[in-house]
C-alpha cells in the first residue's frame, strides 16, 4: 500500500529532518533521506537514533523498512520528486542566518529537474526567490516547521497550522505538497515571502512574550506580587492567552535565539532599525544572570561556594545543548569563583563538551551532596519528585533558586530549604482559593 503514496525526499537529518522524515514515513509514504555525514547515516541505518525525541525512536523502528537513509544525492533525486530542505541555517558572525548549507544544496539540483524544493529550513524572508532567480525552471515551496523539541512528533502529526507559500507558477507544486500535509490539518496558502516571515515572526512573538514576561517578574520582585498569578490573570484574556508567559531564566535553544537575531538582522539589511526586538534578546540575556545576584544576596561571595546545577539542556525532554541558559551560568559562576556540579538525565554527554572544568554526576542527589546552592535550570519531572527533605541533610547549606518556577516553594520549605523564585512572591503571602471561598459561604454579619 506505502508504494501508492508520493515518495517523499528529505536533505538533511537534524532535528528537523529526522522527524520529517519518520511522520511521513508513519503517513504511509516512502522516504529517501538525505545527509552529508557518512556517520551519521551509517548509525540511522543501523537503527541508531542520535538524538533524545519523544516518540521518534519508535516510529522510526515502525517504519523503517518505508525509510532509506543515504549520503548520495542521486539515490535521493532518483527516490522522490519532492524533496523537503531540512538543512540547518546556524547564525554568521554577523547574526545573518548562515545558508551556505541552503546553497551547496541547490547547487547539487541538476539543471531541468522536474524536482520540487520544498525549504523547511528558517530561512530570512527573499530567499526563495533568490534561489528561483538561480534556478528558473525549478519549483520552489515554502513550508517552514512549527514543531517544538521534545514534543516534535505530536507537533507535526497534529500541527495548528501548515504553511504553503508558492508564487504563481508553482500551483501544482504547492498542491502536491498540500496533498501531503492534508490528513493533518488546517492549511493556509500563502506566497513565498510571507510564508519565509510567518516562521520568523511567530518565533519572534514567542520570544517577545517570553522576555515580556520575564521583564514583569523581575519587577514583581520588587514590588512583591508574583509572576505566576499576574500570567494566570494575562493569561485568560484570550486576545493575550496563557502560553509562553512561564517566567524563568530566559530562552535557549537552536531556534529563538538564532531565529530573533536574523530577523532583527533582515530588517537592518533593509535599513529598518527593529527595536523592540533589541530588547527582547537584551532582556534575555540578562535573564540568565540574575540567578548570580539571587545566589550573592543569599551567600555573599561565591569564591570557592560549591553551586550545583539541575538540569543542563535548553529544556526538558531533549539532550540539545545549544544556546542553553546553563552555559551562560556555568561560565559567570566559574567566573565568580564558584566550583559548578551538574546534573542533566540526558544531556550531560553534549553538555560535558561544552562545560570544561563543570563536574557532571551520576544522579540528581549525587550533584547536591555538600553544595552550598542548588538551581533548578531546566524543568525535568524527576527534579519535582526529588526527595527534598534528603537533598536538605546532604547539602552544605538547604538553598535553592528556583530557575524555571517549577518547584513547590511550600513543599521546599517543608523540607527546610531557603526558597528562591523568579518573580514569586513568598508563598506566606499568598491567600488560597479555598480560604476565599470560604468566607464567602460565611454570612457576612460573622466574616472578621
Ligand atoms: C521553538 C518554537 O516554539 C517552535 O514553534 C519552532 O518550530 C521551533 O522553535 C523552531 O523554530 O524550530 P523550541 O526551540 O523547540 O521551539 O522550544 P520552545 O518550547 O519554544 O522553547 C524555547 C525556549 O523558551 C526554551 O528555552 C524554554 O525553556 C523557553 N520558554 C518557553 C520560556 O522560558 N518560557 C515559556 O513560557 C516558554
Amino acid at each position: 500500500m506505502s508504494e501508492q503514496r508520493e515518495p517523499v525526499g528529505v536533505i538533511g537529518v537534524g532535528w528537523v529532518g529526522l522527524v520529517t522524515a519518520a511522520c511521513f514515513a508513519e503517513l504511509g509514504h516512502p522516504v529517501v533521506a538525505r545527509d552529508i555525514l557518512a556517520e551519521k547515516v551509517a548509525a540511522l541505518s543501523r537503527g541508531e537514533v542520535t538524538i533524545h525525541e519523544p516518540g521518534l525512536e519508535e516510529m522510526l523502528r515502525r517504519n523503517a523498512e518505508r525509510i532509506a537513509f543515504t549520503t548520495d544525492m542521486s539515490e535521493l533525486l532518483a527516490g522522490a520528486r519532492l524533496l523537503f530542505v531540512c538543512v540547518d541555517t546556524p547564525p554568521t558572525y554577523s547574526g545573518d542566518a548562515d545558508l551556505s548549507r541552503v546553497r551547496a544544496v541547490v547547487e547539487e539540483l541538476p539543471e531541468g529537474s522536474d524536482h520540487v524544493l520544498i525549504m523547511k529550513s528558517t530561512v530570512p524572508a527573499g530567499t526563495g526567490e533568490a534561489i528561483r532567480r538561480d534556478l528558473p525552471g525549478l519549483s520552489y515551496v515554502s513550508c517552514p516547521e512549527f514543531l517544538k523539541e521534545g514534543t516534535a512528533v505530536e507537533d507535526f502529526m497534529h500541527p495548528d497550522r501548515v504553511v504553503i507559500g508558492a508564487d504563481p507558477g508553482d500551483e501544482d507544486a504547492a498542491a502536491a505538497v498540500a496533498d501531503l500535509y492534508e490528513p493533518l490539518g488546517e492549511i493556509l496558502h500563502t506566497d513565498v515571502s510571507s510564508a519565509e516571515m510567518i516562521k520568523l515572526a511567530s518565533n519572534a512573538f514567542l520570544a517577545t512574550k517570553i522576555s515580556f514576561i520575564n521583564e514583569i517578574a523581575n519587577v514583581c520582585e520588587e514590588v512583591g506580587a508574583d509572576v505566576g498569578e499576574v500570567a494566570r490573570g494575562m493569561g485568560l484574556d484570550e486576545r493575550i492567552g496563557s502560553s509562553f508567559l512561564r517566567a524563568g531564566i530566559g530562552y535557549g535553544g537552536s531556534c529563538f535565539p538564532k531565529d530573533v537575531t536574523a530577523l532583527k538582522m533582515l530588517a537592518g539589511n533593509t535599513g529598518y532599525h527593529f527595536q523592540l526586538l533589541t530588547a527582547v534578546i537584551e532582556v534575555n540575556e540578562l535573564q540568565k544572570r540574575r540567578v548570580v545576584g539571587k545566589l550573592r544576596a543569599h551567600l555573599g561571595s561565591l569564591l570557592g561556594k560549591r553551586i550545583a546545577l539541575l538540569g543542563l539542556a535548553f529544556k526538558p525532554d531533549t539532550d540539545d545543548m545549544r544556546e542553553a541558559s546553563s552555559l551562560v551560568l556555568a561560565a559567570r559562576l566559574q567566573g565568580e569563583g564558584a566550583e559548578v556540579v551538574a546534573f542533566d538525565p540526558v544531556a550531560s554527554e553534549r553538555a560535558g563538551e561544552l562545560l570544561e572544568g563543570v563536574e557532571l554526576t551520576g544522579s540528581a542527589m549525587a550533584a547536591l551532596d555538600g553544595a552550598d546552592a542548588v538551581v533548578l535550570v531546566t524543568e525535568w519531572r524527576e527534579f519535582a519528585e526529588l526527595d527534598w527533605a534528603d537533598a536538605a541533610n546532604r547539602m552544605e547549606r538547604a538553598l535553592v533558586v528556583d530557575g524555571r518556577n517549577f518547584l513547590d516553594p511550600a513543599a521546599l520549605a517543608a523540607a527546610g530549604f531557603e526558597y528562591e523564585g523568579i518573580g514569586r512572591s513568598a508563598s506566606d503571602r499568598r491567600i488560597s482559593a479555598s480560604s476565599v471561598a470560604r468566607v464567602q459561604s460565611t454570612p457576612r454579619s460573622l466574616r472578621p
